[in-house]
């Protein structure tokens, strides 16, 4: 059971501070403080936000097409003349990703690609997948005590770079392309310190500009980024400004959400072995489980931010054009409007209303392969360690958006 001893003093005078450590050790006082107390929270250190954090509402908003995931559309947006010359190629790509296309593009991009990333596509995943856990537990583990972090790290990325066929003496410098990403999406109009962070950006693109044409010149076979290229529904395809962007996007939310997810998920049951046990016993759990792990403790803290594209009424609320929105995913998990005692992590638990890869026009484009290498990953490591137990606690790292866990170790027996 998660504590629900409140570790700040919840009122009027509430500041929402997602670094706090005491937030991220246990952040659901808080969530439950939002919903019950403040379902609409007015977060004035963050740009003027307003926090939903009720399951019917996030939901509605998530689902709501007059919001836009554009940072552009922000009432307090960067003004385009304050972007230095060297990091137009980065804005350009931003301006093209997935989150800034305007509507009807972003439903063209979306159809193009979905193929390559339906469960049918992450199924056929399977194998190449399971290779890649089993070489890294071959590597990683070396006697009793293992630290699980060693393993689900460098998984993602290896499967996302294995899908592209990204060469190998290139991945490391994609892996950290990939966290700058992150980290610059949220910057929003901290300049300095969002050009710190994508400093080497202008290297990344170009590497990245030159495995897409060398890929052009030689198409390969059961590869993502030939796929992509010669991808056209009804004569349209990706322009070379969506290729690039889309990239950027698969290395950059495919990368750390899934490592996030797996160091929870395994934390989550070794913190519950009644529940490990019922998985054992039964492997066919395995999915569900997975869902009940991310809706129970999900390494989000907060939400990706929404805004109005024209003055509003939402919820009850009059909203301007442009402000900033946010829906809190992870307080909407514990709604027990939907998930009757939130708090208790049951891995047969119906858990249909989950909304942890969003839902609606940018539903999680990676769902199924995420999903899958939860599966292969978690299901591995349960299937080859039966007397795994946890032999200290976690150890967290200051992220901006995630809770995370940066050392979750083991004595596997
Ligand atoms: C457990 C792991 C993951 C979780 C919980 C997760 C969650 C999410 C959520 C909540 C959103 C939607 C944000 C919104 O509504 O604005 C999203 C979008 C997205 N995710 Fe994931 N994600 C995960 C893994 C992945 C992976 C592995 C990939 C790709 C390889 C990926 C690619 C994307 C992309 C491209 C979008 C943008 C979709 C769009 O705007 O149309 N994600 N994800």
């Amino acid at each position: 059971m998660l504590s629900q001893t409140p570790t700040r003093e919840f009122g009027p005078d509430f500041i929402l501070d997602l670094d706090d450590p005491t937030f991220v050790a246990n952040p659901y006082p808080t969530y439950k403080w939002l919903r019950e107390q403040a379902p609409v929270y007015r977060w004035k250190t963050r740009g003027d936000a307003i926090v939903f954090s009720r399951h019917k509402d996030v939901r509605a908003l998530l689902l709501d097409r007059r919001f836009s995931n554009d940072y552009r559309v922000w009432e307090f947006a960067q003004d385009e003349v304050q972007w230095p010359p060297e990091h137009a190629e980065y804005k350009k790509m931003m301006d093209n990703g997935l989150f800034s296309l305007p509507d009807a593009d972003h439903t063209r991009v979306r159809r193009l690609v979905s193929g390559a990333f339906s469960p049918r596509a992450a199924e056929r995943m399977r194998e190449e997948i399971q290779r890649a856990v089993d070489d890294i537990i071959a590597d990683k583990v070396r006697g009793d005590r293992v630290d699980l972090t060693a393993i689900t790290e460098p998984l993602p990325m290896r499967v996302i770079s294995d899908m592209l066929k990204i060469p190998d003496a290139m991945r490391a410098e994609f892996r950290a392309f990939g966290l700058a990403v992150i980290r610059g999406s949220i910057l929003f109009n901290r300049t300095e310190e969002l050009f710190a962070t994508i400093a080497p950006m202008p290297r990344w693109l170009g590497m990245l500009r030159e495995v897409i044409a060398e890929r052009r010149k030689h198409l390969l076979e059961n590869d993502l980024l030939s796929t992509l290229i010669s991808a056209h529904d009804g004569g349209s395809k990706l322009t070379e400004d969506e290729l690039l962007s889309l990239i950027q996007a698969l290395i950059a939310a495919g990368s750390d959400t899934t490592v996030h997810a797996a160091n929870w998920a395994l934390y989550t049951l070794l913190r519950h072995p009644e529940q490990l046990a019922l998985l054992r016993a039964d492997p066919s759990l395995i999915r569900n489980t997975l869902e009940e792990t991310l809706r129970y403790d999900i390494f989000g803290k907060g939400g990706i931010p929404k805004f109005p594209k024209e003055d509003l009424e939402f919820a009850g609320q009059k909203l301007r054009k442009g402000q900033m929105v946010i829906p809190f995913i992870p307080a909407a998990l514990h709604d027990p409007e939907v998930f009757p005692e939130p708090e208790r992590f049951d891995i047969r638990r119906d858990v249909s209303q989950t909304i942890a890869f969003s839902a609606g026009q940018h539903f999680c484009l990676g769902a199924a392969l995420a999903r899958q290498e939860l599966d292969i990953v978690v299901g591995t490591l349960v299937r080859r360690f039966p007397d795994m137990r946890l032999s200290g606690e976690p150890v967290f790292q200051p992220h901006p958006i995630m809770r995370a866990i940066t050392r979750l170790e083991v004595s596997v027996g």
